[in-house]
């Protein structure tokens, strides 16, 4: 039987995969751990600071984890704030996770690439994935870097590492932290308790996004899959859906017809500029058979409905 561990979940997408995997998997086969305890969490919990490489071999040694989804990060708006502790510890905590698998014998390894690996030199609709990849954001520029390292210690060391370019992942579970797309989160909440939403980038800015329970269902069906169908040994692409501001604004106005927006863009209008406004995720569909659920407004519905019994519940 499997023992998953999962860094970083207390984040966006973390809080989200962990209930998954405790699902499939069996809550006391997972173990979550992140910076700090999170005290709604219920299942295994390890504090862990994954620049510690000697904590990270205790836990994967004590708990002789067979998976793990490193999901740890300072993500692309948040991380040009200080560029080299940006790298510093993106790159510190996935050496520290390549290494202990490694040494410890973990058998996979699922590395969170993203969109940010993309630069202003690609073509922007249906960009390939074997586009020349020169980032402007230093999260970008670790990423790409990630990608190569994964490929490397699965050439060198035969070890199975996993990745998926994720576009802005979007869901209504958990709050994002320091993301360029972090606007299509937010957007939802503003217009569920009825306030008026300022928006970041411009109104026609498209860019790649995805509902979180497709980015979940991607990760783990990519860990899944067997190893010989799996192509790419770098990161994968991987589209749900795109769109700009003024068309999630379109689509929330179904609901709440007098919502206001106002766009106000800032230097995160500059990282979005060099992303992707489409991705071809043939490859994904190819090698383990990828195909998104959720479309716009599909996702607009669900959000929507869930933040609304949130922000009731709250309420009452
Ligand atoms: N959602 C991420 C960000 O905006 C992209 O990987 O930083």
């Amino acid at each position: 039987m499997e023992r998953i561990l999962v860094t970083g979940a207390s984040g966006q997408l973390g809080a989200v995969l962990t209930k998954a995997l405790q699902l499939k998997f069996g809550a006391e086969h997972v173990i979550a751990s992140d910076l700090q305890f999170n005290k709604s969490f219920k299942g295994v919990f390890e504090t862990l600071d994954v620049t510690n490489l000697e904590a990270l071999k205790t836990i994967v040694g004590t708990y002789k984890v067979t998976r793990i989804y490193h999901l740890a990060a300072i993500l692309s708006a948040k991380g040009e704030a200080t560029p080299l502790k940006t790298w510093e510890i993106n790159m510190s905590t996935f050496f520290n996770v390549l290494e202990v698998s490694r040494l410890l014998g973990v058998e996979r390894v699922f590395f969170p690439s993203s969109i940010a690996v993309f630069g202003p030199n690609v073509s922007r609709m249906n960009t390939p994935q074997s586009s020349n990849l020169s980032p402007l954001t230093v999260y970008g520029v670790s990423k790409v870097a990630g990608e190569n390292w994964a490929n490397y210690y699965f050439n060198k060391y035969d070890l199975d590492v996993r990745s998926i370019r994720y576009p802005g992942i979007i869901g209504h579970q958990s709050l994002p932290g320091g993301g360029t797309t972090d606007y299509a989160v937010d957007i939802y909440h503003k217009a569920v308790k009825g306030e008026p939403f300022d928006c970041f980038l411009k109104a026609s800015t498209r860019l790649p996004m995805i509902y979180i329970d497709d980015a979940v269902r991607a990760s783990m069906e990519l860990m899944e899959a067997p190893s010989k169908n799996l192509s790419v040994r770098t990161a994968y692409n991987l589209a749900g859906m795109s769109f700009s501001p003024e068309e999630i604004v379109r689509s929330i106005k179904k609901s709440y017809p007098n919502f206001e927006v106002t766009y106000r863009p800032d230097f995160r209008q500059k990282i979005a500029d060099s992303w992707p406004m489409s991705i071809d995720d043939s490859k994904a569909r190819e090698d383990w058979g990828w195909k998104p659920k959720y479309d716009l407004d599909t996702m607009s519905q669900v959000m929507i409905d869930n933040l609304k019994r949130y922000y009731n519940s709250v309420i009452a």
